[in-house]
């Protein structure tokens, strides 16, 4: 008989991995604390914005006319218990308030509950992103006949049903030889097709997510450090990343330098990692992430300098800055730590009359920042401006007709945050383009 599969957590990562394992063929059953979560998803509707995913709930969600039927979505932790062969825990570990170390509440909650209905023989599986030792720690609360084991995810917002369903490696940590095999039961087809499988420890698969993140955050603040350079000695940054990354030891990938990461994850896994390390004793493994981190900050103050300079140098006083981009990224509404969102933010502190327009995360943008301005498309918030401000990289801006802007702006001045933009045809315009890291012009 085929497994059947639980989800505990329907957030991006789970509400996605619910999806999944139902494409793959299995029953699946999905939870989540938040009724008003389940109730959308039972309807087929997403909580948040990502590219598929729908589509995906559409094809499967019982009730739906068409689907598939295998999956459904519960607050009912009995339920859960009863139905489950194999429980994937998907809930989130943000940072917690005021400190580095990642919050283990929604994760130590989610084991509590499912510990007291689990069935006997049950494999619960880890897919959220915790401190190296969690897993060890966690195994203890489960009864005796459940097992666990160890899986982290390794998916991007925007790219989270593709990550899922094609991923580039699945990494297992496990204790025994039963979890391993059920898991490649998991993954066997088509998932698990091409993809490396790697077995390996319970700490080595807590720590191959952080270090992958690690790597990621590192690659794109020694990138944005190359950019502070070119900035001072006239270099250009993007040529340098072209060059630098056709030697495959670097590789091209993650070296677009501009405002920084942003988001749910590089950042606090990041800062979770060093307050790890320092309870193992092991922080001075990790002082380099501290500058990685502080690399990261700075350029979201320099892009207000930049803007600064741009309305002349002294005040934001009365200016009208426009804002292109809210999320932390294209392809998904998540404004979690977003460097476009700060940086709108600091201009608008700083007395800059901010106007905001993102395709996608205007509702989020707005519930975390009400007092900026916002507009409903990208002309009307270039309308009137002083300087234009690209802060996420949407396909939606690379293709803006800048001659369209040129007429509505009140001066022509784009900065681009994020290289991302054809200059020359905004130079073409009219316009003065400026982007991190490359000469002016
Ligand atoms: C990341 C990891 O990629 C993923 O494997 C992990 O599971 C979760 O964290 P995600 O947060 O969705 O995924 O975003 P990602 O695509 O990695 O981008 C992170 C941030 O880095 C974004 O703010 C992006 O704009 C920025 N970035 C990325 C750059 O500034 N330059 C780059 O070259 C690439």
């Amino acid at each position: 008989m085929a497994l059947k599969i639980t989800v505990i957590g329907t957030g991006y990562l789970g509400a996605t991995h619910a999806a999944a394992m139902a494409e793959l063929g299995f029953e699946v059953l999905g939870l989540d604390v938040v009724p008003e979560k389940i109730e959308m998803l039972s309807a087929g509707r997403v909580p948040m914005y990502e590219p598929g995913l729908e589509e995906l709930l559409a094809k499967h969600v019982a009730g739906i006319e068409g689907s598939s039927g295998r999956l459904r979505f519960t607050t009912s932790w009995e339920e859960v218990g009863a139905f489950g062969d194999v429980h994937f825990v998907c809930v989130n570990t943000p940072q917690k308030h005021g400190e580095y170390a990642c919050d283990m509440s929604y994760v130590d909650a989610a084991f509590a509950s499912l510990a007291g209905v689990v069935r006997d023989g049950a494999l619960v599986v880890g897919k959220s992103t915790v401190p190296v030792g969690s897993a060890e720690r966690l195994a203890e609360l489960l009864p005796e006949g459940v097992e666990l084991a160890w899986n982290p995810e390794f998916l991007r917002e925007g790219f989270a049903v593709d990550d899922t369903l094609h991923p580039d490696r699945i990494v297992v940590g496990v204790r025994g030889e039963r979890a391993e095999k059920t898991l490649r039961e998991v993954y066997a087809v088509p998932v698990g097709e091409g993809s490396p499988f790697v077995v390996t420890d319970f700490p080595t698969a807590e720590l191959v997510k952080t270090a992958a993140n690690s790597f990621l955050a590192t690659k794109i603040s020694f990138i944005n450090a190359m950019a502070e350079v070119c900035e001072a000695a006239g270099g250009d940054v993007a040529k340098l990343a072209e060059a630098i990354g056709h030697d495959d030891r670097i590789g091209a990938k993650f070296l677009r330098a501009g405002i920084g990461f942003g988001g749910g994850c590089l950042p606090k896994d990041i800062r979770a990692f060093m307050a790890r390390a320092g309870e193992l004793g092991a922080d001075q493994a990790l002082t380099f992430l501290r500058e990685i981190d502080s690399i990261n900050m700075r350029r979201r103050g320099q892009m207000v300098e930049m803007a600064r300079e741009a309305l002349g140098g002294s005040t934001f006083l009365g200016r009208r800055v426009a804002v292109l981009g809210a999320t932390f990224k294209p392809d998904s509404d998540d404004v979690r730590d977003s460097p476009a969102l700060n940086v709108a933010g600091q201009i608008h502190l700083q007395g800059g009359q901010v106007t905001v327009y993102d395709p996608k995360g205007m509702d989020n943008a707005r519930k975390v920042f009400p007092t900026l301005g916002y507009a409903s498309s990208a002309l009307e918030a270039v309308r009137g401006a002083d300087v234009v401000l690209h802060l996420t990289e949407w396909r939606e801006f690379r293709e803006l007709d800048p001659a369209e802007l040129a007429a509505v702006a009140s001066a022509r001045v784009v900065l681009d945050g994020r290289n991302a933009l054809d200059g020359e045809r905004w130079r073409a315009a009219g316009w003065t383009y400026r982007a991190m890291g490359r000469p002016t012009a």
